[in-house]
């Protein structure tokens, strides 16, 4: 496929500028997370886009019967909007509340992550043309979070695979190929080691496989695909995996173009619900000092305003974050210059108005 620099998410083209603002709940985040908002809210400010925010905190919080549950507010803002924005938010390690990232995907019952991972041009890595997506299940498998102790000292996690579940990752993976012009997907598995789980997702996605003759089909273990991503990762264009795995491999993707700070992430669920994010951490270090980078959180935005259809609005704020990255002139310490958050915020912003 040609490496054209487009976080392409749906087939429609909309040629027209929709006047009608639509609403879409903030969720600033932790950390950084507030600043690099704001950063992604005058971005798109500057560039028009009929986005109305709806700002909500997500903290964690305990419902009736001590079960965790985002806060009622937040729920009922992504209910009538349907779409979300999300920066970082802290997981505690190992105790305490489980992650309020893990509990958005299942309330919201998000079950595609989808990561592109792109060469940025002008920020050098050690590798050039990398042009794939990662398609990973997001609801079950090694985080179903099915755990419990046999008997003192041995533990045992459930990873759970259903067929339902198998099926629709592997739909939403050929739908995204084909609907983003992308030739063809590769199954990512240990289906030699766990025959039953991964064999599962494995018969599923061969099944569905069979029904989309126009895209092309591989199946390559984890391992493998590690060792070649890493030799050569031109050769990959949409990867579909289970849950961990494609945690995994997304990091290591996203290392291949500079990391977590320039890669983008949806995470897509039924009847158009998403919430998209930057998947780095709340950085608690530079929090607050106007230092951050906000590219991740805005690459991500610009997902979102191609799944919300306004394609326009998309390119433009692409094109003008891609240039400020390219002219070096502008750049947070992390991309290897000496300016701020908002300067190099405000950089994206006059590119906008002079593209108009
Ligand atoms: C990600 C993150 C999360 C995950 C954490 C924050 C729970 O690493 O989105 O990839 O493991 O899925
Ligand atoms: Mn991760």
């Amino acid at each position: 496929h040609t490496h054209s620099v487009s976080y392409t998410h749906t087939h429609t083209v909309s040629h027209t500028h929709t006047h009608s603002m639509q609403t879409v709940t903030l969720i600033p985040g932790d950390g950084i997370g507030p600043e690099i908002s704001s950063a992604v809210v005058k971005i798109f400010e500057a560039a028009k886009a009929p986005v109305c925010w709806e700002e909500r905190n997500v903290t964690a919080i305990k419902g009736p019967g001590g079960r965790w549950m985002i806060p009622p507010d937040a729920k009922e803002s992504m209910d009538r909007s349907k779409i979300g924005l999300k920066g970082p938010l802290k997981t505690p390690i190992a105790a305490g509340h489980p992650s309020m990232n893990l509990l958005l995907r299942k309330t919201f019952d998000l079950y595609a992550n989808v990561r592109p991972c792109i060469s940025i041009e002008g920020y050098k890595t050690p590798y050039t043309d990398v042009n794939l997506v990662t398609i990973r299940e997001n609801t079950e498998g090694e985080y179903s979070g099915i755990e419990h102790v046999i008997v003192e000292g041995v533990v045992q996690s459930i990873k759970l695979i259903t067929e339902d579940a198998s099926r629709r990752i592997a739909e939403y993976a050929f739908e995204y190929a084909r609907n983003n012009q992308r030739s063809s997907v590769t199954a990512v598995h240990k289906a030699n080691i766990m025959r039953m789980s991964d064999g599962l997702f494995l018969r599923k996605c061969r099944e569905v496989a069979e029904t989309y003759k126009d895209i092309k089909f591989t199946e390559m273990y984890l391992d493998t695909v590690c060792l070649n991503m890493v030799q050569d990762p031109t050769q990959f264009d949409v990867l579909v995996m289970p849950n961990l795995y494609g945690d995994i491999l997304s990091d290591l993707c996203a290392g291949l173009i500079g990391g977590l700070g320039v890669t983008p992430s949806g995470n897509i669920g039924a009847n158009g619900v998403a919430i998209f994010e930057s998947v780095h951490g709340t950085a608690p270090d530079i929090a607050g000092l106007d230092l951050a980078n906000p590219t991740a959180l805005l690459l991500s935005a610009v997902m979102m305003l191609r799944h919300m259809g306004h394609h326009e609005h998309a390119t433009r704020i692409q094109t003008a974050c891609f240039d400020t990255i390219r002219d070096k002139k502008v750049l947070t310490g992390d991309l290897g210059g000496s300016s701020k958050c908002s300067e190099f915020t405000a950089d994206i912003c006059h590119r906008i108005q002079d593209l108009d």
